[in-house]
């Protein structure tokens, strides 16, 4: 057997439909500047999918700072690993602000989240150590639990009863092993908005002994009243253990890091193979960052900004009858009901009728019958965009209500 036989044979869960949806639902090239008005197939969209929450894109100040970090420096320096050629002062003072941002001692950064991911998991743990995490974990995180050794367990999605079960099973195994726990959540949910719960979370370690790590992609930047992460929202910044944020939403560039106490973070530095064995984050993309998190403190106002246009669309959703869900955050499900085929019309009706850009997911990535539209609001969106958006949504479910997006009803092009 060839192993490129896959290529033609087996294409995977998403790649088995690669022909009829690549280009259009998958790897769709959105052009121009980043900002809720972007080209797609020459045509403009309004766009509601892009993780841009504070607008900071395309921000002046934003695009000043990475250009001139650039011209300065390039995009090679430093060369190699950090361990090895990799360290400069800016990467160090981006680390010291990240760190007390966040409410940590200590900061380190990682080239991409989702690599850094996996490594702080496989670093943190060995054998007699046990993993409990949330069921509706993001992909870097299982790939993380993938690599450990030991005992996992998961929980479903937030039920913080069955989390109590799983830290009394984990608690029995580190008994016999003389290992620890390792309980992992997200702090913002990033396909339902629904927040970890991690002052529930927190309160049980007065019965249990664990740690704590809470991927905060999502919410770092924009929850709390200060932007400081979900962990500062649900006022449990302490409790939290090892904090990890990316700069690939709010920051709106490449790169992450992971905070935590100085013993921990010195320890991961040495220990996370995907850094370790990886170069070191260009000086545009570290001094990009830090010109972000100071308008990030600087600027309220592109917080309560996102705030006011999430709130108007998501109440005005829920007043016309739409189910958004346990959302708390800006993260806006729409959960309705419909088979593959109506949660394809209807989406192609609003991309190419409304001209409404946004993602929509139905079978087999959600349960049969379920369609799942998910619209992520940002601070550069407009209460005009909100209005515009809720009246073609009514227009939608009216549609899908009585049947116009059934197969044989709706005209369809071939993408
Ligand atoms: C919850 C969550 N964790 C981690 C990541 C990975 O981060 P990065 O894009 O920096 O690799 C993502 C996606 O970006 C995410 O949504």
């Amino acid at each position: 057997m060839d192993v490129f036989n896959k290529a033609t044979t087996k294409l995977g869960p998403i790649g088995q439909y690669a022909k009829s949806i690549h280009g259009y639902w998958t790897f769709p090239k959105l052009e121009g500047e980043i900002s809720p008005r972007m080209k797609f197939r020459g045509k403009e969209k309004l766009v509601w999918s892009l993780n841009n929450y504070l607008g900071l894109a395309n921000h002046p100040e934003v695009r000043k700072a990475d250009a001139e970090s650039a011209a300065e420096y390039g995009l090679a320096l430093p060369m190699g690993a950090r361990m090895m050629s990799g360290q400069t002062d800016q990467h160090e003072q981006l680390e010291r602000e990240l760190a007390e941002f966040v409410g940590k001692e200590s900061s380190y950064l990682l080239n991409y989240g989702y690599q850094g991911m996996v490594s702080i998991i496989e670093a943190m743990v060995d054998r007699h150590d046990v993993i409990v995490y949330d069921s509706e974990s993001h992909a870097c995180i299982i790939d993380g639990v993938r690599l450990h050794f030991g005992k996992r367990f998961v929980y479903p999605h937030n039920n913080m009863e069955s989390l109590r079960k799983q830290l009394e099973r984990a608690t029995k195994i580190t008994n016999e092993t003389g290992g620890g726990i390792l309980v992992i959540t997200e702090g913002v949910f990033g396909m339902s908005g629904d927040l970890g719960k991690l002052d529930e979370i927190v309160a049980m370690k007065k019965d249990f002994n664990f740690r704590l790590l809470v991927d905060d992609a999502h919410g770092v930047g924009i929850m709390g009243p200060n932007g400081r992460g979900t962990h500062e929202a649900l006022g449990v910044m302490d409790g939290v253990d090892i904090y990890f944020g990316t700069f690939a939403k709010a920051f709106a560039s490449i790169g992450a890091f992971v905070a935590s106490t100085k013993e921990v973070v010195f320890y991961l530095a040495y220990n996370m193979r995907s850094q370790i064995f990886a170069k070191s984050l260009p000086m545009p993309l570290v001094i990009g960052a830090l010109k972000r998190l100071e308008l990030m403190r600087n600027h309220p106002e592109f917080r309560e900004k996102l705030w006011t246009v999430s709130n108007a669309l998501q109440k005005g959703l829920k007043e016309r009858g739409f189910n958004t869900g346990n959302t708390q955050s800006p993260v806006t499900p729409i959960f309705l009901h419909g088979d593959p085929t109506e949660g394809a019309n209807l989406a192609f009706d609003l991309r190419e009728n409304y001209n409404i850009f946004c993602s929509v997911v139905s079978y087999p990535v959600v349960p049969k019958g379920v369609i799942i539209i998910r619209i992520i609001p940002t601070a550069v969106h407009t209460l005009e965009d909100v209005e515009y958006t809720l009246h073609a949504f009514t227009e939608i479910k009216a549609n899908l209500d009585v049947g116009k997006y059934s197969s044989g009803q709706f005209v369809n092009i071939q993408v």
